[in-house]
């Protein structure tokens, strides 16, 4: 299962790409916002941090607006992968660009029909949502299921990519599903590593080896 990073934050991209851990990155308008920076500079960087898939989502609503913005974007960088939302025109310009050889990634999908849609349009990403689905009493690993279902019964190319990922156990369950990607803020990505008892081991044997007197090389 691929990592990315949802988040345009350039520190925290550069702190877990380190790791060699970290396959591409995630942004949406709102992180932008957060990011307090120009949208077309930041991705413009991020892509040159990460040689994985770089997220950059389209505003427009209609197809034909949507194509121009994307056209501005796709010329920023080789891995810029442009992300539209799951509406009639967000799949006819996901069609369009998937024909072109673009990477495109549907965002917003909460019905695992909305992904079958996108899969149909050539989309190289479907970013369903777990996490918005839980906060509205469903819940969002049954979408994954489904998705996946559907994917292997016709066997699209669409990668799952695990979006609004709140808590480690959505890592967990994505990977027992199979989703092809989990797409986390950064503090998730670290929650991963840590477990108390990996700490306590840590200490336990370095009292141990600090007792032996012993120095390595
Ligand atoms: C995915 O591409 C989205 O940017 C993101 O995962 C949304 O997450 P949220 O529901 O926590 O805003």
């Amino acid at each position: 299962m691929k990592f990315f990073v949802d988040t345009a934050d350039i520190a925290a991209i550069q702190d877990l790409a380190a790791t060699g851990l970290l396959d591409g990155v995630t942004t949406n308008p709102s992180l932008i916002l957060k990011s307090g920076r120009k949208f077309t500079d930041v991705i413009a960087e991020i892509c040159a941090l990460v040689p994985g898939p770089v997220s950059a989502e389209v505003v427009a609503l209609d197809h034909e607006t949507m194509l121009k913005e994307a056209e501005q974007l796709i010329p920023i960088a080789k891995n810029v992968t442009i992300k539209v939302p799951l509406t009639v025109d967000g799949l006819k310009t996901c069609k369009v660009l998937s024909s072109r050889g673009v990477m495109v990634n549907v965002t917003l999908c909460f019905t695992a029909t909305q992904a079958l849609l996108a899969a149909k349009a050539g989309a190289a990403f479907i970013s369903p949502f777990v996490g918005r689905h839980d906060d509205v009493s469903w819940d969002g690993m049954d979408l994954i299921e489904d998705i996946r279902t559907i994917y292997d019964n016709y066997d699209f190319d669409t990668e799952i990519l695990v979006a609004s990922v709140r808590h480690p156990v959505h890592v967990l369950q994505s990977a027992k599903i199979g989703a092809d990607v989990v797409t986390c803020p950064p503090d998730i990505i670290k929650k991963l590593f840590n477990h108390p008892l990996t700490d306590r081991g840590i200490e336990q044997f370095l009292a141990d080896w600090a007792k032996t007197g012993q120095s390595i090389g």
